[in-house]
């Protein structure tokens, strides 16, 4: 790893995903993918306060490329001792490569970093894929709440105890060794 891609927070060679801190310009491309990917979309302007509030310290977003091209972002909102997931998703043309993992895996050690001894998330019952990805970082369902979503389908609220063991990093490791790889070398 260069000098450079260090201090650009770059991903070792090999697994060709960049990660960097959500910006303003990646709004755009990621507006394409979230319009495909979520029956409401969060707008321009929910992007933003978001971003504004992560340079406050208060939430934490992420954009993975591949090839200079946006294919992936997430965040997180921290409060106290608890990392709120708020938004994760990949390119649908990038599915199964791992884009998720590793955004996935970069928030949980960052909530680590900060502290926090908890994950939690909603998801849709029906959403099988999140749901899959989410197991394997350890959540478990821990209740539903009705109508979450466009007041029609329910949530399932999901949460990952006890990140701040030794198990549990050795967990993250073991789940996405690319991701852990990056942030021992910050
Ligand atoms: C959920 C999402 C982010 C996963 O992204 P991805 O880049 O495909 O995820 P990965 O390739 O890293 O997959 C990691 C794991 O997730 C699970 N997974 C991903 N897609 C799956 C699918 N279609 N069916 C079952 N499990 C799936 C698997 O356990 C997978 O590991 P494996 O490939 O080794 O079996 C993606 O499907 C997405 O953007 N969905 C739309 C937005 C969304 O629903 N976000 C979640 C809101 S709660």
């Amino acid at each position: 790893m260069s000098v450079l891609s260090r201090l650009l927070n770059r991903e070792p060679a090999g697994s060709g995903l960049v990660i960097a801190p959500m910006r303003r310009r990646d709004l755009t491309a990621i507006q394409v993918i979230e319009r495909q990917v979520y029956p409401q979309p969060w707008s321009a302007n929910v992007f933003v306060n978001e971003i504004d509030m992560a340079r406050e310290g208060q939430r934490y977003y992420i954009v993975a490329y591949r090839n200079g091209q946006l294919v992936g972002y997430a965040g997180m909102m921290i409060v106290l001792e608890e990392a709120h997931i708020t938004n994760i998703a990949s390119d649908p043309d990038r599915r199964r490569e791992g884009i998720g993992r590793q955004l996935l895996a970069d928030l949980a050690w960052e909530a680590l970093r900060r502290g926090c001894t908890g994950l939690t998330l909603e998801v849709r019952l029906s959403n099988a894929a999140a749901q899959g990805l989410y197991q394997q970082f350890g959540f478990e369902p821990a209740g539903i709440r009705k109508k979450y979503y466009e007041n029609t389908e329910d949530a399932m609220v999901m949460w990952c105890h006890n990140i701040d063991t030794a198990d549990y990093v050795d967990r993250l490791r073991q789940v996405c060794p690319e991701t852990a790889q990056r942030v021992a070398a910050r």
